[in-house]
Protein backbone atom coordinates (compact mmCIF):
# COMPACT_ATOMS: atom_id res chain seq x y z
CA UNK A 1 0.00 0.00 0.00
CA UNK A 2 0.92 3.67 -0.80
CA UNK A 3 0.15 6.90 -2.08
CA UNK A 4 -1.87 9.53 -0.13
CA UNK A 5 -2.82 9.43 3.11
CA UNK A 6 -2.70 6.14 4.77
CA UNK A 7 -5.57 5.49 7.41
CA UNK A 8 -8.72 6.08 7.36
CA UNK A 9 -11.33 8.18 4.88
CA UNK A 10 -12.05 11.61 5.74
CA UNK A 11 -15.44 10.62 7.23
CA UNK A 12 -13.33 8.28 9.80
CA UNK A 13 -14.37 4.61 7.54
CA UNK A 14 -11.12 3.00 6.27
CA UNK A 15 -12.87 0.77 3.54
CA UNK A 16 -14.55 4.48 2.14
CA UNK A 17 -14.15 4.39 -1.52
CA UNK A 18 -13.70 8.46 -3.33
CA UNK A 19 -17.35 10.25 -3.26
CA UNK A 20 -18.60 10.68 -7.22
CA UNK A 21 -21.78 11.37 -9.11
CA UNK A 22 -23.42 8.24 -7.80
CA UNK A 23 -26.96 9.83 -9.43
CA UNK A 24 -26.06 10.07 -12.45
CA UNK A 25 -27.14 7.01 -15.13
CA UNK A 26 -24.25 4.60 -16.26
CA UNK A 27 -24.31 5.73 -19.81
CA UNK A 28 -24.45 9.29 -18.66
CA UNK A 29 -21.25 9.19 -17.50
CA UNK A 30 -19.68 8.10 -20.73
CA UNK A 31 -21.69 10.09 -22.89
CA UNK A 32 -20.59 13.27 -21.27
CA UNK A 33 -17.27 12.13 -21.57
CA UNK A 34 -17.60 11.56 -24.92
CA UNK A 35 -19.40 14.89 -26.02
CA UNK A 36 -17.84 17.35 -23.61
CA UNK A 37 -14.83 15.78 -21.67
CA UNK A 38 -13.81 19.12 -20.09
CA UNK A 39 -17.05 20.25 -18.96
CA UNK A 40 -17.49 16.40 -17.46
CA UNK A 41 -14.64 16.69 -15.79
CA UNK A 42 -15.06 19.69 -14.35
CA UNK A 43 -18.63 18.44 -13.06
CA UNK A 44 -16.70 15.91 -10.95
CA UNK A 45 -14.14 18.28 -9.76
CA UNK A 46 -16.99 19.58 -7.62
CA UNK A 47 -17.41 15.93 -5.88
CA UNK A 48 -13.69 16.77 -4.20
CA UNK A 49 -10.09 16.18 -4.86
CA UNK A 50 -10.19 12.20 -5.51
CA UNK A 51 -13.39 11.56 -7.20
CA UNK A 52 -14.90 8.13 -8.66
CA UNK A 53 -16.43 7.87 -12.23
CA UNK A 54 -17.85 4.84 -13.59
CA UNK A 55 -18.14 4.32 -17.33
CA UNK A 56 -19.36 1.25 -18.16
CA UNK A 57 -16.73 -1.69 -17.84
CA UNK A 58 -14.60 0.31 -16.39
CA UNK A 59 -14.21 2.14 -12.91
CA UNK A 60 -12.23 5.17 -12.46
CA UNK A 61 -11.18 7.88 -10.53
CA UNK A 62 -10.35 11.27 -11.47
CA UNK A 63 -7.52 13.21 -9.37
CA UNK A 64 -7.85 17.03 -9.12
CA UNK A 65 -5.49 18.20 -6.52
CA UNK A 66 -1.56 18.54 -7.13
CA UNK A 67 -0.33 16.37 -4.08
CA UNK A 68 -2.31 13.21 -5.15
CA UNK A 69 -1.28 13.83 -8.47
CA UNK A 70 2.36 13.47 -7.32
CA UNK A 71 1.63 10.53 -4.84
CA UNK A 72 0.49 9.13 -8.38
CA UNK A 73 3.37 10.03 -10.91
CA UNK A 74 5.97 9.31 -8.29
CA UNK A 75 5.09 6.12 -7.44
CA UNK A 76 5.17 4.27 -10.78
CA UNK A 77 4.99 0.26 -9.11
CA UNK A 78 1.72 1.02 -7.52
CA UNK A 79 0.21 3.60 -10.42
CA UNK A 80 1.36 1.69 -13.54
CA UNK A 81 0.38 3.50 -17.07
CA UNK A 82 -2.86 2.20 -18.08
CA UNK A 83 -2.34 0.60 -21.72
CA UNK A 84 -5.95 0.65 -22.80
CA UNK A 85 -5.97 -3.06 -23.17
CA UNK A 86 -9.17 -3.40 -22.62
CA UNK A 87 -9.59 -1.39 -26.26
CA UNK A 88 -6.96 -3.39 -28.04
CA UNK A 89 -9.31 -6.21 -28.77
CA UNK A 90 -11.29 -4.29 -30.91
CA UNK A 91 -8.17 -2.95 -33.35
CA UNK A 92 -6.19 -5.21 -35.40
CA UNK A 93 -3.21 -3.16 -35.48
CA UNK A 94 -1.25 -2.78 -31.78
CA UNK A 95 0.45 0.87 -32.05
CA UNK A 96 4.15 0.12 -31.16
CA UNK A 97 3.91 -2.57 -28.33
CA UNK A 98 7.29 -2.55 -27.51
CA UNK A 99 8.23 1.21 -27.88
CA UNK A 100 8.60 3.48 -24.80
CA UNK A 101 4.70 4.25 -23.98
CA UNK A 102 3.68 1.07 -24.15
CA UNK A 103 6.33 -0.93 -21.67
CA UNK A 104 6.22 -1.53 -18.36
CA UNK A 105 8.02 -2.37 -15.07
CA UNK A 106 12.04 -3.92 -16.27
CA UNK A 107 11.21 -3.67 -19.72
CA UNK A 108 10.42 0.04 -19.67
CA UNK A 109 13.24 0.67 -17.42
CA UNK A 110 16.09 -0.77 -19.32
CA UNK A 111 14.59 1.08 -22.62
CA UNK A 112 14.27 4.57 -20.61
CA UNK A 113 17.76 4.07 -19.33
CA UNK A 114 18.71 3.78 -22.77
CA UNK A 115 17.27 5.90 -24.63
CA UNK A 116 17.54 8.96 -22.50
CA UNK A 117 21.34 10.53 -23.13
CA UNK A 118 19.61 10.91 -26.79
CA UNK A 119 17.42 13.30 -25.32
CA UNK A 120 19.92 15.39 -23.57
CA UNK A 121 20.62 19.03 -23.97
CA UNK A 122 24.05 18.39 -25.10
CA UNK A 123 22.81 16.09 -27.95
CA UNK A 124 19.69 18.15 -29.18
CA UNK A 125 22.01 21.14 -29.74
CA UNK A 126 22.77 19.66 -33.23
CA UNK A 127 19.05 19.85 -33.96
CA UNK A 128 18.96 23.74 -33.59
CA UNK A 129 19.67 24.16 -37.28
CA UNK A 130 17.11 21.76 -38.46
CA UNK A 131 14.18 23.77 -36.63
CA UNK A 132 15.65 27.04 -38.56
CA UNK A 133 15.68 25.54 -41.92
CA UNK A 134 12.42 23.46 -41.58
CA UNK A 135 10.76 26.94 -40.20
CA UNK A 136 12.97 29.27 -42.91
CA UNK A 137 11.26 26.61 -45.10
CA UNK A 138 7.29 26.87 -43.89
CA UNK A 139 7.78 30.98 -43.88
CA UNK A 140 9.05 30.99 -47.57
CA UNK A 141 6.03 28.68 -48.90
CA UNK A 142 3.66 31.55 -47.58
CA UNK A 143 2.67 34.49 -49.73
CA UNK A 144 1.79 37.82 -47.86
CA UNK A 145 -1.82 37.60 -47.69
CA UNK A 146 -2.50 34.44 -47.75
CA UNK A 147 -5.00 32.42 -45.45
CA UNK A 148 -3.53 29.35 -44.00
CA UNK A 149 -4.82 26.58 -41.95
CA UNK A 150 -2.42 27.00 -39.10
CA UNK A 151 -3.31 23.50 -37.22
CA UNK A 152 -2.09 21.71 -40.41
CA UNK A 153 0.59 24.08 -41.25
CA UNK A 154 2.03 23.27 -37.66
CA UNK A 155 1.05 19.81 -38.12
CA UNK A 156 3.38 19.79 -41.35
CA UNK A 157 6.32 21.44 -39.68
CA UNK A 158 6.54 19.55 -36.48
CA UNK A 159 6.70 16.41 -38.46
CA UNK A 160 9.04 17.75 -40.92
CA UNK A 161 11.46 18.89 -37.67
CA UNK A 162 11.06 15.71 -36.64
CA UNK A 163 12.08 13.45 -39.19
CA UNK A 164 14.66 15.36 -39.50
CA UNK A 165 16.09 14.93 -36.03
CA UNK A 166 14.98 10.99 -36.40
CA UNK A 167 16.02 10.15 -39.75
CA UNK A 168 18.85 12.70 -41.30
CA UNK A 169 17.65 12.53 -44.62
CA UNK A 170 15.16 13.77 -47.15
CA UNK A 171 11.87 11.17 -46.82
CA UNK A 172 10.68 12.60 -49.97
CA UNK A 173 7.09 11.01 -50.93
CA UNK A 174 7.52 8.86 -47.35
CA UNK A 175 6.60 11.92 -45.83
CA UNK A 176 3.05 11.25 -46.75
CA UNK A 177 2.68 7.50 -45.35
CA UNK A 178 4.03 8.99 -41.98
CA UNK A 179 1.35 11.63 -42.08
CA UNK A 180 -1.48 9.35 -43.03
CA UNK A 181 -0.71 7.21 -40.29
CA UNK A 182 -0.55 10.23 -37.42
CA UNK A 183 -4.35 10.68 -39.57
CA UNK A 184 -5.61 7.89 -38.97
CA UNK A 185 -4.38 7.18 -35.44
CA UNK A 186 -5.92 10.62 -34.58
CA UNK A 187 -9.24 9.74 -36.44
CA UNK A 188 -8.96 6.11 -34.10
CA UNK A 189 -8.21 7.64 -30.40
CA UNK A 190 -11.14 9.81 -31.18
CA UNK A 191 -13.37 6.72 -32.19
CA UNK A 192 -11.42 4.34 -29.36
CA UNK A 193 -12.92 6.70 -26.75
CA UNK A 194 -16.47 6.47 -28.46
CA UNK A 195 -15.84 2.45 -28.31
CA UNK A 196 -14.80 2.75 -24.59
CA UNK A 197 -18.01 4.44 -23.77
CA UNK A 198 -20.18 2.42 -25.71
CA UNK A 199 -19.29 -0.87 -23.78
CA UNK A 200 -16.12 -1.61 -25.69
CA UNK A 201 -18.43 -3.55 -27.96
CA UNK A 202 -15.62 -4.87 -30.55
CA UNK A 203 -18.07 -4.85 -33.16
CA UNK A 204 -18.19 -1.51 -32.35
CA UNK A 205 -15.34 -0.27 -34.86
CA UNK A 206 -16.73 -0.52 -38.15
CA UNK A 207 -14.70 -3.16 -40.33
CA UNK A 208 -14.07 -0.93 -43.43
CA UNK A 209 -12.35 1.57 -41.18
CA UNK A 210 -10.63 -0.95 -39.38
CA UNK A 211 -9.73 -2.70 -42.74
CA UNK A 212 -8.14 1.21 -43.77
CA UNK A 213 -6.54 1.72 -40.46
CA UNK A 214 -4.53 -1.35 -40.81
CA UNK A 215 -3.83 -0.53 -44.49
CA UNK A 216 -2.27 2.65 -43.40
CA UNK A 217 -0.23 1.79 -40.33
CA UNK A 218 1.18 -1.51 -42.66
CA UNK A 219 2.33 1.24 -45.06
CA UNK A 220 3.80 2.74 -42.62
CA UNK A 221 5.53 -0.16 -40.47
CA UNK A 222 7.06 -0.78 -44.04
CA UNK A 223 8.34 2.48 -44.32
CA UNK A 224 10.08 2.51 -41.00
CA UNK A 225 11.48 -0.74 -41.63
CA UNK A 226 13.19 0.78 -44.98
CA UNK A 227 14.60 3.78 -43.68
CA UNK A 228 16.41 1.24 -40.87
CA UNK A 229 17.77 -1.24 -43.75
CA UNK A 230 18.88 1.54 -45.46
CA UNK A 231 20.80 3.56 -42.66
CA UNK A 232 22.44 -0.02 -41.72
CA UNK A 233 23.71 0.17 -45.19
CA UNK A 234 24.90 3.48 -44.94
CA UNK A 235 26.01 4.18 -41.07
CA UNK A 236 28.38 6.25 -41.34
CA UNK A 237 27.11 9.52 -43.22
CA UNK A 238 24.64 10.60 -40.72
CA UNK A 239 24.41 12.00 -37.28
CA UNK A 240 20.83 11.83 -36.36
CA UNK A 241 18.90 9.83 -33.11
CA UNK A 242 18.73 6.42 -35.75
CA UNK A 243 22.35 6.64 -35.72
CA UNK A 244 22.64 6.59 -32.08
CA UNK A 245 20.24 3.84 -31.64
CA UNK A 246 22.30 1.77 -33.98
CA UNK A 247 25.44 2.34 -32.73
CA UNK A 248 24.62 0.62 -29.44
CA UNK A 249 24.13 -2.33 -31.23
CA UNK A 250 27.12 -3.81 -30.44
CA UNK A 251 26.83 -3.30 -26.46
CA UNK A 252 25.22 -6.67 -25.23
CA UNK A 253 23.82 -4.94 -22.06
CA UNK A 254 21.96 -2.91 -24.73
CA UNK A 255 21.68 -3.98 -28.13
CA UNK A 256 18.43 -3.79 -29.55
CA UNK A 257 16.23 -5.58 -31.43
CA UNK A 258 14.91 -4.54 -35.06
CA UNK A 259 11.31 -4.69 -33.56
CA UNK A 260 12.42 -2.34 -31.03
CA UNK A 261 14.16 -0.37 -32.83
CA UNK A 262 10.92 0.02 -35.29
CA UNK A 263 8.46 0.50 -31.90
CA UNK A 264 10.89 3.53 -30.96
CA UNK A 265 10.91 5.12 -34.10
CA UNK A 266 7.12 4.88 -34.33
CA UNK A 267 6.45 6.25 -30.82
CA UNK A 268 8.67 8.81 -31.20
CA UNK A 269 6.76 10.18 -34.64
CA UNK A 270 3.62 9.52 -33.17
CA UNK A 271 4.51 11.14 -29.76
CA UNK A 272 6.68 14.11 -30.91
CA UNK A 273 4.84 15.49 -33.41
CA UNK A 274 0.85 16.42 -32.75
CA UNK A 275 1.68 17.15 -28.94
CA UNK A 276 4.30 19.95 -30.21
CA UNK A 277 1.96 21.14 -33.02
CA UNK A 278 -1.07 21.56 -31.31
CA UNK A 279 1.43 23.65 -28.79
CA UNK A 280 2.03 25.87 -31.30
CA UNK A 281 -1.37 26.10 -33.23
CA UNK A 282 -2.99 27.07 -29.26
CA UNK A 283 -0.10 29.61 -28.64
CA UNK A 284 -0.49 31.41 -31.73
CA UNK A 285 -4.28 31.35 -31.69
CA UNK A 286 -3.85 32.87 -27.91
CA UNK A 287 -1.09 35.41 -29.31
CA UNK A 288 -3.41 36.64 -32.22
CA UNK A 289 -6.16 38.12 -29.49
CA UNK A 290 -3.93 38.91 -26.78
CA UNK A 291 -2.22 42.10 -28.68
CA UNK A 292 -0.09 43.11 -25.30
CA UNK A 293 1.22 39.75 -25.06
CA UNK A 294 1.93 39.74 -28.59
CA UNK A 295 3.68 43.27 -28.50
CA UNK A 296 5.95 41.95 -25.54
CA UNK A 297 7.04 38.80 -27.33
CA UNK A 298 7.73 40.99 -30.73
CA UNK A 299 10.07 43.46 -28.03
CA UNK A 300 11.82 39.96 -26.73
CA UNK A 301 12.90 38.41 -30.18
CA UNK A 302 13.71 41.21 -32.05
CA UNK A 303 16.35 42.75 -28.99
CA UNK A 304 17.35 39.64 -28.07
CA UNK A 305 17.87 38.03 -31.50
CA UNK A 306 19.43 39.72 -34.56
CA UNK A 307 18.82 36.58 -36.60
CA UNK A 308 16.85 33.25 -36.34
CA UNK A 309 17.74 31.89 -32.83
CA UNK A 310 20.80 29.42 -32.08
CA UNK A 311 21.10 26.71 -29.43
CA UNK A 312 22.91 29.64 -27.53
CA UNK A 313 20.44 32.07 -27.41
CA UNK A 314 17.69 29.57 -26.15
CA UNK A 315 18.36 31.01 -21.88
CA UNK A 316 17.59 34.68 -23.48
CA UNK A 317 14.08 34.38 -24.68
CA UNK A 318 12.08 34.40 -20.92
CA UNK A 319 8.89 35.65 -22.30
CA UNK A 320 8.84 33.22 -25.10
CA UNK A 321 9.05 30.65 -22.93
CA UNK A 322 6.46 31.73 -20.74
CA UNK A 323 4.07 32.47 -23.62
CA UNK A 324 5.05 28.64 -24.67
CA UNK A 325 4.36 27.39 -20.90
CA UNK A 326 0.99 29.62 -20.66
CA UNK A 327 -0.66 28.44 -23.82
CA UNK A 328 0.54 24.48 -22.71
CA UNK A 329 -1.60 25.46 -19.39
CA UNK A 330 -5.20 26.45 -21.06
CA UNK A 331 -4.34 24.02 -23.80
CA UNK A 332 -2.12 21.13 -22.37
CA UNK A 333 -1.32 18.86 -25.71
CA UNK A 334 -1.36 15.83 -23.71
CA UNK A 335 -5.02 16.73 -22.12
CA UNK A 336 -4.67 13.74 -19.60
CA UNK A 337 -2.75 11.11 -18.39
CA UNK A 338 -3.74 7.47 -17.10
CA UNK A 339 -2.65 4.82 -14.42
CA UNK A 340 -4.11 1.51 -13.27
CA UNK A 341 -3.77 0.57 -9.54
CA UNK A 342 -2.15 -2.31 -9.84
CA UNK A 343 -2.53 -3.05 -6.27
CA UNK A 344 -5.29 -2.12 -3.63
CA UNK A 345 -4.03 1.48 -2.22
CA UNK A 346 -5.20 4.48 -0.71
CA UNK A 347 -5.28 7.92 -2.31
CA UNK A 348 -6.38 11.21 -0.58
CA UNK A 349 -7.61 8.87 2.53
CA UNK A 350 -9.75 7.15 0.04
CA UNK A 351 -9.77 3.31 -0.58
CA UNK A 352 -8.58 2.60 -4.54
CA UNK A 353 -9.20 -0.70 -5.15
CA UNK A 354 -6.93 -3.46 -7.66
CA UNK A 355 -7.54 -2.30 -10.77
CA UNK A 356 -8.90 1.19 -10.45
CA UNK A 357 -8.16 3.06 -13.73
CA UNK A 358 -6.98 6.53 -12.24
CA UNK A 359 -7.47 9.52 -14.84
CA UNK A 360 -5.21 12.68 -14.27
CA UNK A 361 -7.30 15.20 -16.29
CA UNK A 362 -4.71 18.19 -16.92
CA UNK A 363 -7.30 20.80 -18.51
CA UNK A 364 -9.07 20.69 -15.64
CA UNK A 365 -5.98 20.86 -13.02
CA UNK A 366 -4.27 23.74 -15.19
CA UNK A 367 -7.34 25.61 -14.57
CA UNK A 368 -8.26 25.56 -11.26
CA UNK A 369 -8.55 28.81 -9.65
CA UNK A 370 -6.55 27.88 -6.06
CA UNK A 371 -3.52 27.72 -7.99
CA UNK A 372 -3.96 30.47 -11.11
CA UNK A 373 -6.14 33.18 -10.39
CA UNK A 374 -8.41 33.85 -13.42
CA UNK A 375 -7.85 31.03 -14.84
CA UNK A 376 -9.66 31.80 -18.29
CA UNK A 377 -7.03 34.67 -18.98
CA UNK A 378 -4.03 34.57 -21.13
CA UNK A 379 -1.35 35.60 -18.66
CA UNK A 380 2.54 34.46 -19.51
CA UNK A 381 3.28 36.01 -16.57
CA UNK A 382 2.53 33.15 -14.32
CA UNK A 383 5.41 31.53 -15.56
CA UNK A 384 8.14 34.09 -14.32
CA UNK A 385 10.45 31.81 -11.51
CA UNK A 386 9.13 33.56 -8.44
CA UNK A 387 5.39 32.71 -8.85
CA UNK A 388 6.20 29.19 -10.34
CA UNK A 389 7.96 28.76 -7.47
CA UNK A 390 4.65 29.52 -5.62
CA UNK A 391 2.57 26.76 -6.62
CA UNK A 392 2.43 22.80 -5.73
CA UNK A 393 4.57 21.17 -8.13
CA UNK A 394 2.17 19.50 -9.61
CA UNK A 395 -0.29 22.08 -10.16
CA UNK A 396 1.13 22.26 -13.99
CA UNK A 397 2.07 19.15 -15.66
CA UNK A 398 2.16 19.28 -19.46
CA UNK A 399 4.74 16.61 -19.28
CA UNK A 400 3.89 14.75 -17.03
CA UNK A 401 6.08 13.83 -13.91
CA UNK A 402 8.13 11.27 -12.33
CA UNK A 403 9.46 8.48 -14.00
CA UNK A 404 7.74 8.83 -16.94
CA UNK A 405 7.93 12.47 -17.44
CA UNK A 406 7.93 13.07 -21.67
CA UNK A 407 11.60 12.22 -22.80
CA UNK A 408 11.22 14.60 -25.45
CA UNK A 409 10.66 17.52 -23.11
CA UNK A 410 13.76 19.43 -23.96
CA UNK A 411 13.60 18.96 -27.74
CA UNK A 412 9.57 20.14 -27.44
CA UNK A 413 10.73 23.13 -25.46
CA UNK A 414 13.75 23.70 -27.75
CA UNK A 415 11.58 23.65 -30.85
CA UNK A 416 9.11 25.87 -29.78
CA UNK A 417 11.86 28.12 -28.32
CA UNK A 418 12.76 28.19 -32.38
CA UNK A 419 9.75 28.39 -33.95
CA UNK A 420 7.80 30.89 -31.81
CA UNK A 421 10.74 33.63 -32.18
CA UNK A 422 10.98 32.99 -36.15
CA UNK A 423 7.60 33.33 -36.37
CA UNK A 424 7.29 36.49 -34.42
CA UNK A 425 10.19 38.15 -36.12
CA UNK A 426 8.87 37.20 -40.06
CA UNK A 427 5.32 37.31 -39.90
CA UNK A 428 2.07 38.49 -38.11
CA UNK A 429 -1.54 36.54 -38.15
CA UNK A 430 -4.26 37.28 -38.46
CA UNK A 431 -7.15 35.58 -37.06
CA UNK A 432 -10.09 34.70 -39.35
CA UNK A 433 -11.45 31.89 -37.34
CA UNK A 434 -13.24 31.79 -34.21
CA UNK A 435 -10.72 33.31 -31.55
CA UNK A 436 -11.96 29.87 -28.49
CA UNK A 437 -12.82 27.17 -30.69
CA UNK A 438 -13.98 23.78 -28.58
CA UNK A 439 -11.69 21.70 -28.48
CA UNK A 440 -11.62 17.22 -28.63
CA UNK A 441 -10.02 14.83 -27.27
CA UNK A 442 -8.52 12.56 -29.71
CA UNK A 443 -4.20 11.36 -29.22
CA UNK A 444 -4.00 14.38 -28.12
CA UNK A 445 -5.94 17.85 -27.77
CA UNK A 446 -7.21 19.29 -30.84
CA UNK A 447 -8.88 22.26 -32.30
CA UNK A 448 -12.89 20.95 -33.15
CA UNK A 449 -12.44 23.45 -36.09
CA UNK A 450 -9.82 24.68 -38.28
CA UNK A 451 -7.75 27.16 -36.72
CA UNK A 452 -7.31 30.06 -39.84
CA UNK A 453 -4.96 32.86 -40.23
CA UNK A 454 -3.86 35.49 -42.75
CA UNK A 455 -0.27 35.86 -42.99
CA UNK A 456 1.07 39.10 -43.16
CA UNK A 457 4.84 39.13 -44.30
CA UNK A 458 7.17 41.74 -42.58
C1 LIG B 1 4.76 20.00 -26.50
C2 LIG B 1 5.13 18.78 -26.77
C3 LIG B 1 4.93 17.57 -25.90
C4 LIG B 1 4.07 17.37 -24.86
C5 LIG B 1 3.07 18.35 -24.26
C6 LIG B 1 4.29 16.02 -24.37
C7 LIG B 1 3.62 15.46 -23.28
C8 LIG B 1 3.96 14.24 -22.74
C9 LIG B 1 3.40 13.73 -21.51
C10 LIG B 1 2.34 14.41 -20.66
C11 LIG B 1 3.96 12.52 -21.27
C12 LIG B 1 3.75 11.62 -20.06
C13 LIG B 1 2.68 10.59 -20.32
C14 LIG B 1 2.37 9.80 -19.05
O1 LIG B 1 2.97 10.00 -18.00
O2 LIG B 1 1.48 8.95 -19.15
C15 LIG B 1 4.87 12.25 -22.37
C16 LIG B 1 5.60 11.09 -22.50
C17 LIG B 1 6.38 10.81 -23.60
N1 LIG B 1 6.70 11.67 -24.62
FE1 LIG B 1 6.07 13.59 -24.83
N2 LIG B 1 5.26 15.43 -25.15
C18 LIG B 1 5.70 16.34 -26.08
C19 LIG B 1 6.68 16.15 -27.02
C20 LIG B 1 7.38 14.99 -27.20
C21 LIG B 1 8.44 14.79 -28.17
C22 LIG B 1 8.97 15.88 -29.10
C23 LIG B 1 8.83 13.47 -28.09
C24 LIG B 1 9.88 12.70 -28.86
C25 LIG B 1 10.62 13.14 -29.78
C26 LIG B 1 8.02 12.86 -27.04
C27 LIG B 1 8.11 11.55 -26.65
C28 LIG B 1 7.53 11.02 -25.51
C29 LIG B 1 7.73 9.65 -25.05
C30 LIG B 1 8.55 8.58 -25.74
C31 LIG B 1 7.02 9.53 -23.84
C32 LIG B 1 6.93 8.29 -22.94
C33 LIG B 1 8.00 8.41 -21.87
C34 LIG B 1 8.05 7.27 -20.89
O3 LIG B 1 7.00 6.73 -20.53
O4 LIG B 1 9.15 6.94 -20.43
N3 LIG B 1 7.17 13.81 -26.54
N4 LIG B 1 4.86 13.31 -23.24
Amino acid sequence: MTGGDAGSGPNGDADELPPGPDGLPVLGNAHQYVRRPMGFFDELAKYGDVVRCEFPRIDAVAVFHPDHIGDVLLDPSTYERWNFDELKEILDYEIAPRGLTFTRGEEWRRQRHFLQPMFGLDRLEGFSSAMVAATDRLVAEWDDGEEVVINEEFSRLTLSILTNSLFDFDLGERRQVITDAADELQAMADMSGLAAAELLLPSWVPTHRNRRYTRVMDAFDETVDALVERRRANPDRYDDLLTTMLEREDDHEYAMSDEEIHDHLITFLIAGHETTATALTFTWLLLATNEDERRRLETEVTTALDGPPTADDLPELAVTERVAKEAMRMYPPAGMLFREATEETRLGGYRIPEGTKVLLPQFTVHADDRWFEAPDRFRPERFTPERSDRRPEFAYFPFGGGPHQCIGMHFAMMELKHVVPILARRVRFELLSSPAPDVNMELTLQPSEDVRMRVHKR
